[in-house]
């Protein structure tokens, strides 16, 4: 199988950056995804920072052919649900998240990255991340339980060996904002009656709600998923920066649709204390098909 990218899976750095490019008018795609492989120097000499890049699917596909799940599609559509709750797209051209020790480090390399970009890519949406208590999102509860541990999730949420994309993943970024005053108004066994598990242990209720966030992203039911999901935000305004790898789309998709609703099953419980601001799809190449075209010559 070819290598995934391996900052997928490096956790404990506590600063994150998350920077989506759009493709300026008239650049070739081609030359921008090799601008992007050629991304390569922070990774090794700037205080180790993780850089993971990855792609709007069709832009992806226009230029490495067969290299990618058939038919997987950017964002492009917003999501409603059966009570019109709608789950907004905001696709974009290039991702790259850059995570390191602290955000001195992630900043510098940020700068960099867009300026290596800038004559075929524009900025056109960053987020910050830095982890709560470790592992708590901000709603308080403990965030990760149930990802797969790092030995499954390579194989996992990558695409299977031979497959088109062989080590690939599919990204979800989504920036979720918490309504911080609705949440805390709440009691606590209520809150855990939205998550669906006990807020300090952690445990999973029995039975859990239909309406629970846990019961409506079962990973039993809908296939698994490794989310590295983070905090980001000011006093002001703040929440949940949920990044979810997939081998395919089809069960983010999956799960986007129980959450609000759509289908026939209750919306999730979630939603009415988070909302989300921004949606997108990204095909996360192999290391291997992301070097294809760093080694090419410039055109
Ligand atoms: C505001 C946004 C979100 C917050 C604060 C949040 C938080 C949580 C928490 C606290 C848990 C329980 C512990 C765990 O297993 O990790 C959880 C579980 C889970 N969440 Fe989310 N989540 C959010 C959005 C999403 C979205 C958009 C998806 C899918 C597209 C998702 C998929 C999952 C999955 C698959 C599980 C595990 C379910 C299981 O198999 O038990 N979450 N989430």
């Amino acid at each position: 199988m070819a290598t995934p990218q391996t900052g997928i899976f490096a956790l404990g750095t506590l600063s994150h950056a998350y920077l989506e490019l759009d493709r300026r008018q008239g650049a070739d795609a081609r030359e921008l995804v090799r601008h992007v492989a050629g991304l390569r120097e922070p990774r090794t000499t700037i205080g180790g920072v993780n850089l993971v890049a990855g792609f709007r699917p069709e832009l992806w596909a226009s230029v490495a052919p067969g290299s990618s799940p058939p038919g997987l599609a950017g964002f492009t559509e917003p999501l409603v649900g059966a009570d019109g709750y709608t789950l907004p797209a905001t696709q974009h051209d290039v991702v790259v998240w850059l995570a390191g020790a602290a955000y001195d480090v992630v900043f510098d390399v940020s700068r960099g990255v867009v300026s290596a970009l800038a004559a075929h890519a524009t900025l056109a949406h960053e987020m910050v991340g830095w982890p709560y208590h470790r592992d708590l999102d901000l709603t308080g509860f403990v965030d990760g339980t149930e990802n797969p541990t790092l030995v499954e999730a390579t194989t996992a949420v990558t695409v299977e060996r031979g497959a088109p994309g062989d080590g690939g993943s599919v990204l979800l970024l989504q920036q979720w904002e918490h309504d911080v005053d609705r949440w805390e108004a709440l009691p606590v066994p209520q809150q855990e009656q939205v998550m669906g598990r006990r807020k300090l242990e952690g445990d999973e209720l029995d039975p859990r709600p239909e309406t629970s966030h846990v019961a409506r992203t079962d990973q039993e039911r809908f296939g698994q998923i490794f989310r590295r999901n983070i905090g980001y935000g000011t006093l002001t305004r703040h929440g949940t920066i949920f990044v979810g790898f997939s081998r395919d789309r089809a069960r983010l998709d999956a799960m986007l649709a129980s959450m609000t609703g759509r289908g026939g099953g209750p919306r999730d419980r979630l939603t009415d204390f988070a909302r989300a601001l921004t949606g997108a799809y990204y095909f996360v190449p192999s290391s291997e098909a992301l070097a294809t075209f760093e080694e090419e010559p410039a055109h």
